[in-house]
């Protein structure tokens, strides 16, 4: 279903928090802040929410709140909760309604929403226990239609609701009302888009496990919330975030409902908003300051968009592109065209250490020292062969010191058959050469019975936990062998962040960037790696670059530090836009086809793994895909044919 915009057409002269664009012309439908990070978004929202319950509280009025769950307004709640307990913000006249529920879920499952709401919220106020609400999973299938409408009913004696906080997945859903909802929808059992699923598939142990349904409040009733704002974190949101925003109102992004809505808002991370038009193309929204980066994006996004290489652009392609005032900056396209090239062109090296006795004052690395110190940190112990195999292929080859870190255990993406198998063999072997290691042998009979008696979400025991971590441990082992790396130089972190058992994972601590820091000091590194990826599923990525971040502003007054280089790469969920790739290495066919069978060392990644995200591509096809696609683009901006590029962007301290 589509509507007809100029039905409501509007377009907002809006204040955002890190870009002051009241002046210009914006293509946004919807308010939308965006703020550099979602902590200080969600002080900001959980602030408007307390401020919602204390005016209703002087008023000797009920707040009513319309609550998610997922990833995304789990900040929120811990900032009332401060409240709760620093400013003594009661919730004692606070009434809530939660948008869903899977169906059928038992309150106390590890996946249910009423347990989320209680670990994330309800057990740490003051709000009164009857006070709160969600869909209810256990109802037999008979009785729902009665409960959704009774579920509605009861909103609207409450009044309505004053605030409704939303999430967006990643197909652009609202509630569990997936693409398709109507705008006049009710409350009702709704199938999961397989989008849905899929982004689910870690919380329940696999696609398979995945709730096919859930219980979720129609469209209507959260059109009718006086206030609506929509969190959304990560560049895996930024597509749906931009068409929910500026594309037409369509039952295709429900989100996009939201345009019709009088007083809603989204608050967005950079990340988020990076599709939407004035982050993509800026200066077609407002003046810009042209310096480097801002050139290099828009002579890109020309060349791309008029489907030539970059020293084929005219000054007409300028003209006619909103490009004008570059133009008219520089005088001749040309002039712009062959600084833009020399950019893309400098930013290609086959040396990622530096090239030795070279002139490198055109090149992304240092030619000296001649041979580096290097430290390749990993997130899981994957990433280093999927995001820069190549790369970390050539280190070696060209003779530098390379050391890998891998940062956590990775044990809770290893399967459940994966791991009997593991304790099964040992029990067997055991057995066989009458091994008499009881303690030993007892723990790995233990591990195999819970594994065979597991029930779906039940936490693993420790020493399951450590099977799995192990089962990693032996692969990256195997990866590092077959690129060469030496024992020494390997380093298993086992982040103690990481170390829950479960998806949710503790917040950084001292510990984890001590851990850290530690390491960079023993080695004194020349360049250091990380993955700069901040839209892997369970954010485990951005936890592991916080504790490197924190541990180089730690160790930056090191004599060590000041010819230390930081080069970030992406993990396995997404790639640097073009425009940013500061070093881009070349791969021949040979060297992806080396680089394809050491990602094939990581045999408990493969096939289908319990957490594959959201692209169910191999991890394998995803690299050689995005290596591939940089190469092409290079290439299709008038750069030489490459097999694969992996790219880099320097992050300086
Ligand atoms: C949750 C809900 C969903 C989520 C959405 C985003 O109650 O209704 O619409 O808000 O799937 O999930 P996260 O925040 O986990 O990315």
């Amino acid at each position: 279903m589509k509507f007809n915009n100029h039905s409501k057409h509007k377009y907002f002269y809006q204040r955002s928090t890190l870009f002051n664009m009241e002046q210009a012309i914006s293509y946004e439908r919807i308010p939308t802040l965006i703020y550099a990070d979602s902590d200080a978004a969600s002080r900001a929202v959980a602030h408007e929410i307390a401020g919602i319950i204390r005016q209703r509280s002087n008023e000797g009025k009920l707040a009513v709140l319309g609550l998610a769950t997922g990833s995304s307004p789990k900040k929120v709640y811990a900032e009332l909760i401060r409240m709760h307990r620093e400013e003594g913000l009661s919730f004692q006249n606070v009434v809530t309604f939660n948008l869903d529920e899977y169906y059928p879920m038992q309150p106390d499952s590890v996946q249910s929403y009423v347990r989320f709401m209680r670990e994330q919220l309800f057990d740490h106020i003051d709000i009164p226990s009857g006070n709160w609400h969600l869909p209810d999973g256990t109802l037999p299938l008979e009785k729902l239609a009665e409960f959704c409408k009774d579920y509605e009913a009861q909103i609207e004696r409450y009044g309505g609701l004053d605030f409704q906080l939303l999430g967006i997945g990643r197909n652009g859903h609202i509630g569990f009302n997936e693409p398709g909802s109507l705008v006049n929808s009710r409350t009702r059992l709704m199938t999961l888009d397989l989008t849905t699923q899929i982004d689910a598939a870690g919380d329940f142990g696999g696609l398979a496990k995945v709730s096919k349904k859930a219980i979720t409040m129609g469209v209507q009733k959260i059109m009718e919330a006086k206030r609506v704002v929509l969190l959304a974190w990560g560049e895996h949101k930024a597509t749906n975030v931009a068409r929910a925003v500026e594309g037409s109102v369509s039952s295709d992004v429900p989100a996009s409902y939201l345009q019709l809505h009088e007083n809603a808002s989204f608050v967005i991370d950079t990340a988020a908003a990076s599709q939407l038009t004035r982050m993509r193309t800026p200066w077609m929204v407002d003046s810009v300051n042209w310096d480097r980066a801002m050139i290099k994006k828009a002579v890109i996004h020309l060349a791309l968009t008029v489907n030539k290489p970059v020293l084929k652009l005219t000054n007409a392609d300028y003209n006619e592109n909103g490009l004008s005032d570059l133009l008219a900056l520089y005088g001749q396209a040309y002039d712009i065209n062959i600084e833009v090239f020399n950019y893309l062109q400098h930013s290609i090296t086959g040396w990622p250490g530096g090239k030795p006795n070279a002139d490198d004052s055109n090149r992304p690395e240092r030619a000296y020292p001649a041979k580096k110190k290097v430290i390749i940190f990993s997130p899981h112990p994957d990433d280093d062969i999927i995001s820069m195999g190549g790369t970390f292929q050539r280190l070696h080859d060209q003779g530098h010191d390379v050391h890998v870190a891998y940062q956590t255990s990775g044990n809770i993406a290893v399967a459940d058959d994966e791991a009997l198998r593991f304790a099964e063999f040992v029990v067997d072997f055991n057995e066989r050469f009458e091994a008499n290691n009881a303690k030993a042998n007892r723990i790995y009979r233990e591990a195999a019975k819970f594994l065979k008696a597991k029930k779906d979400s039940e936490i693993d025991t420790p020493e399951v936990r450590y099977i799995k971590g192990l089962i990693r441990r032996g692969e990256a082992k195997n990866t590092c062998r077959y690129v060469g790396i030496k024992k020494e130089n390997i380093h298993f972190l086992d982040m103690p962040f990481y170390e829950t058992g479960t998806i949710q994972k503790n917040p950084i601590g001292e510990k984890d960037v001590e851990i850290v820091m530690n390491l960079i000091d023993e080695v004194q590194p020349h360049q250091i790696y990380a993955a700069g990826d901040l839209a892997d599923p369970h954010g485990t990525h951005k936890v592991c670059l916080d504790a490197i971040i924190q541990a180089v502003q730690k160790l930056k007054h090191r004599e060590y530090m000041n010819s230390c280089w930081i080069w970030l790469y992406k993990g396995a969920w997404q790639e640097w836009d073009i425009d940013q790739i500061e070093m881009a290495v070349p791969m021949s066919p040979d060297q992806v086809l080396k680089k394809r069978y050491g990602i094939f060392k990581h045999q408990s990644q493969k096939d289908g793994v319990p957490f594959q995200g959201s692209d169910a591509r191999e991890f394998w096809q995803r690299a050689e895909d995005r290596n591939s696609n940089t190469a092409k683009l290079y290439n299709k901006l008038g750069l030489a044919e490459y097999e694969a590029m992996e790219a880099f962007v320097r992050w300086k301290i």
